[in-house]
């Protein structure tokens, strides 16, 4: 696998970050994960402004982004990636220095790592729909930021994995923020409730996307928090991500959602997003 690295592009084994890198020290980098679907990728823009976004929030310094999409691009190319579904890995971290809390001075270039690998896509899933387990929000209050900081997100998904279920929904102060690596809605009389952008969910370009295909469908959506005593009132339960797409979510915990299978709305909504792809793929 040929991957990029600080510049270079080189085989993977040949990567060698050091052990005073900041994200291997302290987690202090940001990430993105970027579909591409035949060799064209799915909101490169929406994701590139969110990583630009995440790095300003953080004060790290980078004035390469606008090479990252030729990047992205080579990365499928080179790895033979142009048919079929692939995901693309952005990471940049503060960079090494020795360890100290402050920021290390201000000549330490951050360390840049894109890989790009075949994705294979969880369609028995979008058909049949996934449990989900309930789980704390014990994160940090600063969820918008894209961060490899995600040892809450590990411990939640690794719940979920051991309840047999896909995906663990974060709850904090009573409402469903989102999942550990998914935005959460639901449907409730055919309106769709989600959690509001806020420091408390990650905006989503999948959400975002499914936003816009409400408003262009006229389905009625309302950005508010979904609370977990009013959850056995949804007739539907989703997930949206790039890696899930819309997934419907037909038990949480040991409450079937609805009659137990994918609801109207998140088939509908599947659906569009399906032809979304359909376009941009035949564009
Ligand atoms: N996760 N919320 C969280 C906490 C996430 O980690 C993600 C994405 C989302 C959905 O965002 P988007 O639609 O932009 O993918 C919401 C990525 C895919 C991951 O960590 O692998």
């Amino acid at each position: 696998m040929i991957v990029y690295f600080n510049g270079r592009f080189i085989p993977k084994e040949e990567v060698k970050i050091s052990p005073d890198d900041r994200g291997f020290v302290f987690a202090d980098g940001i990430y993105e994960v970027v579909r591409s679907y035949s060799g064209r990728f799915f909101e490169f823009e929406a994701h590139l402004k969110r990583l630009t976004r995440s790095l300003r929030e953080i004060h790290i310094s980078f004035h390469e982004s606008e090479s990252l999409r030729d990047i992205c691009e080579a990365l499928i190319r080179d790895n033979d990636l142009k048919e079929g579904d692939a995901t693309v890995y952005i990471q940049i971290t503060r960079g090494t220095a020795p360890r100290k809390h402050t920021f290390p001075d201000k000549t330490t270039q951050p360390t840049v790592y894109i890989s790009a690998s075949a994705f294979d896509p969880p369609e028995e899933n979008w058909k049949k729909g996934i449990k989900a387990v309930l789980v704390p929000d014990i994160r940090w209050s600063r969820c918008d930021i894209k961060a490899t900081a995600l040892l809450s997100n590990v411990l939640a998904n690794q719940r979920a994995y051991q309840n047999h279920a896909q995906e663990a929904l974060f709850v904090r102060d009573g409402a469903i923020t989102e999942g550990s690596h998914t935005n959460f809605c639901a449907v409730f009389d055919g309106q769709l409730v989600t959690f509001p952008e806020s420091n408390y969910i990650l905006s989503g370009i999948t959400r975002g996307v499914i936003l816009k295909l409400c408003r262009e469908m006229e389905i009625p959506f309302r950005e508010f928090p979904v609370f977990e005593r009013d959850l056995k009132r949804a007739d539907e339960c989703m997930i949206l991500g790039t890696t899930t797409e819309v997934t419907p979510v037909v038990q949480v915990d040991e409450w079937k959602v609805g009659d137990g299978t994918p609801g109207t709305v998140t088939m509908k909504l599947q659906k569009a997003f399906r032809e979304t792809i359909c376009k941009i793929v035949s564009q």
